[in-house]
């Protein structure tokens, strides 16, 4: 399945999700996607021989509806069949979640529906928690709120800091995506098409 990857900072889901696809021939990624030139992971898919796309400054579009409908016509350009967010950091409207829905999933640092949004390691120590985790969840255009595929976790401990959850969690997502993204383009994973958000949405 051919396949994208968006990312706008460190890039090392991308990175998992790369060098896990080197020896499963069902993963094609055919482009990596990003809006931050400067993104720490820019030079990793250029030394697998991926093409980058860094889409134009925001700014320079009239809205942020054409600026959005550049990143569907790149990955339509590159006959994309799954969009795979992996620290993608702008949140995507109605018209690329509808278009996408279905196939276009993200990885996210907490156990959803606990901790949607920012700063998900610290509002977990904060809680109480003693178990927290990540996510990969398919898009919808409710932010970190789509059908979730699969979530690994991990225990908060009296000891953990922001820093050791944060790396704990980061351990387990480098893990976890690559398989999802292996189990969707071998068809043993789909999109639920009776789920709530598969249905149109009309504006009024
Ligand atoms: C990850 O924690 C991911 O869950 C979140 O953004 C972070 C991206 O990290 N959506 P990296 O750029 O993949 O290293």
């Amino acid at each position: 399945m051919r396949v994208a990857i968006l990312f706008s900072g460190r890039g090392s889901n991308l990175k998992s999700v790369i060098e896990y696809s080197k020896n499963i021939d069902s993963i094609n990624i055919v482009c990596t996607v990003t809006d931050n030139p400067t993104a720490e992971g820019i030079s990793y898919p250029f030394s697998a021989g991926i093409p980058t796309i860094i889409l134009p400054d925001r700014k320079t579009s009239s809205s942020f509806k054409e600026w959005e409908s550049i990143i569907t016509s790149v990955l339509s350009k590159y006959d994309v069949e799954l969009v795979v967010l992996a620290g993608f950091m702008i949140v995507l409207h109605d018209d690329f979640c509808s278009h996408w829905m279905g196939r276009c999933i993200n990885i996210h640092p907490s156990l959803l529906p606990r901790f949607p949004g920012l700063n998900t390691h610290q509002r977990a120590l904060e809680s109480g928690d003693s178990l927290h985790g990540c996510t990969v969840h398919w898009v919808t255009r409710e932010v970190d709120g789509g059908e979730i595929i699969s979530q690994a976790m991990v225990e908060i401990f009296p000891q953990d800091t922001i820093a050791s959850l944060a790396e704990k969690v980061l351990a387990c997502e480098h893990q976890l995506l690559p398989g999802v993204v292996r189990a969707i383009c071998e068809g043993d994973l789909a999109f639920e098409t009776n789920h709530q958000d598969s249905i149109p949405h009309i504006q009024v």
